[in-house]
């Protein structure tokens, strides 16, 4: 963990172990040996500085666990996150997650405060297309409504009508009353969805970069070698979905687990899944691939506590873009409003 050198160490004390005994039984299996006794005086610092801010810190489903578990209040998919920032009365939100999701949380909670730990957490996908390029695809399909993934830039929004996550991404497609309908950026889960639709796709050639990694190959190993189910994410490739027992979002994979309990499963997907969900599931193995995102990695304890107390990396989205990109927000959530999980 790379700690801020301005920042002085908060120091480990038998006294803090103590009094963190239980999340320490929990969180010491998921992390590398000696970790813990790292991370319980910043989960400590953290958890003081956020209550006297009166903070409020929503993490993505891959933030490392000693995050997920040690200092967040909201956790959850993309789709999970947009709904708490929209419902939240805490007048600061510490995004863990990616530049994307911040921006979706100030959208839909313009009058709070919403600070990342780490300005230049992106994503692969975000970064695949600008607002030039969609007014591009608008002028060559003509009255063709746009469906953008979540994991697009505020500017890309407010040129969508609707926006959508791998959780609702088929239910926002056909909500759009059109027999085509433009979607984008991500060219696997627009085939993935595509293939459970009569609407007609036009895709965008956006990947993402952790997810197009996996292959067939891969899968098929884990099942052979380890008899592991296999549940995949939906921005993973064809050939990969093909293989898999269950596609779905980050949220949807641990509702599948709870439902069909397998005895071992590999999760194709970000590895923090694996950790975050095993503390749910002790009694499941999880065959782990380790494929990290860089970006969600950029956030650590220390950055979240350096957020805190600075109050910096403030997210602002300029209004004009804010409010069109509301719109195509608002929409996908009254189509897929669901229980947070
Ligand atoms: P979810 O919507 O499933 O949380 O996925 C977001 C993401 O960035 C996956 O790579
Ligand atoms: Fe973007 Fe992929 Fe990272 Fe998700 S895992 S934030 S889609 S780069």
């Amino acid at each position: 963990m790379t700690a801020d050198p301005r920042i002085p160490h908060p120091q480990w004390s038998e006294r803090l172990a103590a009094e963190y005994a239980e999340l320490g039984a929990r969180l010491e299996s998921l992390l590398p040996c000696l970790e813990w006794p790292l991370h319980l005086p910043w989960i400590d610092a953290i958890r003081k500085l956020k209550a006297q801010r009166g903070a409020v810190i929503m993490a993505h489903s891959y933030q490392s666990p000693e995050i997920f578990h040690g200092v967040a209040d909201v956790t959850g998919d993309s789709l999970a996150l947009a709904q708490a920032a929209a419902d939240t009365d805490a007048e600061l939100i510490v995004l863990c997650g990616v530049h994307f999701m911040a921006e979706t949380a100030k959208i839909l909670a313009p009058h709070r405060t919403v600070l990342i730990p780490d300005p230049e957490a992106g994503c692969s996908l975000a970064s695949s297309i600008t607002a030039a390029d969609v007014r591009r695809l608008r002028a060559r399909h003509p009255g063709v409504p746009v469906v953008s993934y979540v994991n697009t830039s505020a500017a890309v929004k407010a040129e969508s009508d609707a926006c959508c996550t791998s959780a609702n991404a088929v239910q926002v497609v056909e909500a759009m009353d059109s027999d085509k309908v433009i979607f984008l950026p991500d060219r696997y889960l627009g085939a993935h969805v595509a293939a459970q639709t009569d609407v007609e796709l036009v895709l965008w050639h956006g990947a993402c970069e952790v997810h197009e990694t996996f292959t067939a190959q891969q899968a098929r190993h884990a099942r052979e070698r380890f008899q592991a189910r296999l549940a995949a994410h939906p921005e993973c490739p064809p050939e990969v979905l093909a293989e898999a027992d269950f596609v779905g979002s980050t949220s949807a994979m641990g509702q599948w687990l709870a439902k069909e309990r397998p005895a071992r499963v590999a999760l194709i997907t970000e590895c923090a899944m694996a950790d975050n969900l095993q503390a749910r599931f002790p009694e499941i193995e999880f065959v782990r691939p380790c494929n990290l995102c860089p970006h969600m990695k950029r956030i650590t304890l220390p950055n979240i506590y350096a957020c805190l107390r600075d109050l910096r990396h403030e997210v602002t989205v300029p209004p004009a873009v804010a409010a069109r990109a509301r719109g195509a927000l608002e929409r996908m959530l009254a189509v897929g409003r669901r229980e947070r999980v």
